[in-house]
């Protein structure tokens, strides 16, 4: 207990700083549950209307899109309104989204309701790790952060689950429009938080800024974080968009921005949104043992995050993403050589569906404990507080404009160069990502976030 009777956690994180990161991981958990349950949604879907294969793209891409052009409309709500109020509006639109998509009578309104999904992601993709970055002690915020990426790994798994029990009513409004009660949570649990107190001093609020950082860190030295952040505020710029072209933010852009774009160019999605016919055309026959192994693969992606809660503020961030990005080349290439080799002697498909299983559930370990959860993380500390929120918003906007490439891209490369040839382009972005990491990507492990703008100047 403190001296204000607050229980502390042992590692000293106070429950205040649990409930901020449970809460704004809600919206991870929308993120993951949002992007997953549409590869088993559009099978009703396309029972109910009549679908031409560009409505049926667009039903299924209309959520990247609207994440897209949503994350840069975060930048401005989450400087001029505050994280919070970013955190509320993401809530909300997942909440009337859901609704929306329930209750579609037309194609139309269907694409409508995914697109204002998008939105929801968009917001929550930008507000949520940063609020709870700008939330957390130092020593612990990559574990904390690291909670988002949890999250969305559950909704993922759960929209496995859900899409699996749903199937034989072919119930397709019920699998998209459960995501309304979280919403409201999320926006009821978020109005009872407060601002993120790096927030509150970028708009002159010390005072309120001063008790959010005490309930942060209760053994902490508040009146001296307080000093540290209107000191760092006071030699940075005014905060406006033009300036993320400005000399002294590029390398930190560079990296966040690159380091968004490798997460998706190395593939994930084409893993988490195409599996079951990454198995299908590694042999399994059935549908059923298709759907079961994806199920595996969700299971192994929140199991694998916890080696990051684990390990990212022990190791450290650059540790981590070495061993995974490595981990990934290597299992693209085995992946790649195996679909090469079944295709040069068509008799060894037996071995063909062993080696995919083994070698995605691999490379799912290998993402879920470096790319997933530290891209997210690194975006979110990176940048220096007066630009934060724009710059946040440009690489998350960047993340979601490389998902929709990468999804996009997928059957249209697998049809026409191969699946060896496609792991194999995988790879050799991984190999990228790789020299990148090591040349670009500082150590930001136990750094408060005004030291690691320090680290830029
Ligand atoms: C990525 C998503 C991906 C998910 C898989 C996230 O970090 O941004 O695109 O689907 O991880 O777990």
């Amino acid at each position: 207990m403190t001296t204000t009777g607050r229980p502390v956690r042992d590692d000293g994180a106070s429950l205040f700083v649990v409930m901020v990161a449970a809460i704004a991981a809600i919206g991870g958990g929308l993120f993951g549950y949002d992007t997953g349950v549409i590869s088993g949604a559009i099978l009703y879907i396309k029972e109910a209307f009549p679908m031409t294969v560009t409505t049926e793209g667009l039903t299924v891409s209309a959520v990247t899109l609207g994440a897209l052009v949503a994350a840069m409309g975060a930048g401005v709500l989450a400087d001029r309104g505050g994280r919070r109020v970013t955190n509320i509006a993401a809530g909300l639109v997942f909440a009337v989204a859901s609704i929306l998509c329930a209750v579609a009578t037309s194609v139309p309104t269907l694409i409508a309701g995914r697109f204002l999904v998008g939105c929801g992601i968009g917001l929550t993709s930008v507000g949520g790790p940063m609020y709870i970055a700008e939330a957390s002690p130092a020593r612990i915020r990559g574990t904390f952060v690291s909670l988002f990426q949890l999250a969305i790994t559950v909704g993922i798994l759960l929209a496995y689950i859900v899409c699996t029990a749903l199937a034989a009513a072919h119930a397709w409004r019920w699998m998209l429009g459960v995501g309304t009660f979280p919403g409201l949570l999320l926006a009821i649990g978020m109005t009872l938080m407060p601002e993120s107190p790096r927030w509150l001093v970028k708009q002159g609020r010390e005072r309120d800024a001063r008790a959010v950082l005490a309930q942060i860190d209760p053994h902490g030295d508040a009146d001296g974080a307080l000093a540290r952040l209107k000191t760092d505020l006071a030699a940075e710029g005014q905060g406006t968009w033009s300036e993320l072209l400005h000399r002294s933010l590029r390398p930190a852009l560079i990296v966040g921005i690159a380091l968004a774009v490798f997460q998706q160019v190395t593939g994930i999605n084409a893993v988490i949104y195409y599996a079951p016919q990454i198995f299908q055309s590694a042999g399994f026959t059935s549908d059923a043992a298709a759907l079961g192994a994806t199920t595996g693969i969700g299971t192994i992606n929140v199991l694998a995050t916890f080696i990051a809660i684990w390990l990212v503020d022990r190791a450290g961030r650059k540790p981590l993403l070495i061993a995974g990005v490595l981990g990934m080349i290597a299992t693209l290439a085995v992946l790649g050589l195996a679909f090469r080799d079944n295709v040069a002697s068509a008799s060894s498909g037996s071995n063909l569906g062993v080696i995919t299983v083994v070698c995605l559930a691999a490379y799912i370990v290998f993402f879920a404990f470096s790319l997933g959860p530290i891209v997210w993380l690194m975006i979110s500390e990176i940048y220096p507080l007066q630009n934060r929120a724009q710059a946040v918003a440009v690489s998350t906007a960047a993340n979601w404009g490389a998902n929709f490439l990468v999804s996009l891209t997928f059957p249209i490369m697998t049809h026409h160069l191969g699946s060896a040839e496609t792991f194999f382009i995988y790879a050799a972005l991984g190999i990228v990502t790789l020299l990148f990491v090591l040349a670009r990507v500082p150590e930001t492990k136990g750094r408060t976030l005004e030291e690691i703008s320090l680290l830029w100047r």
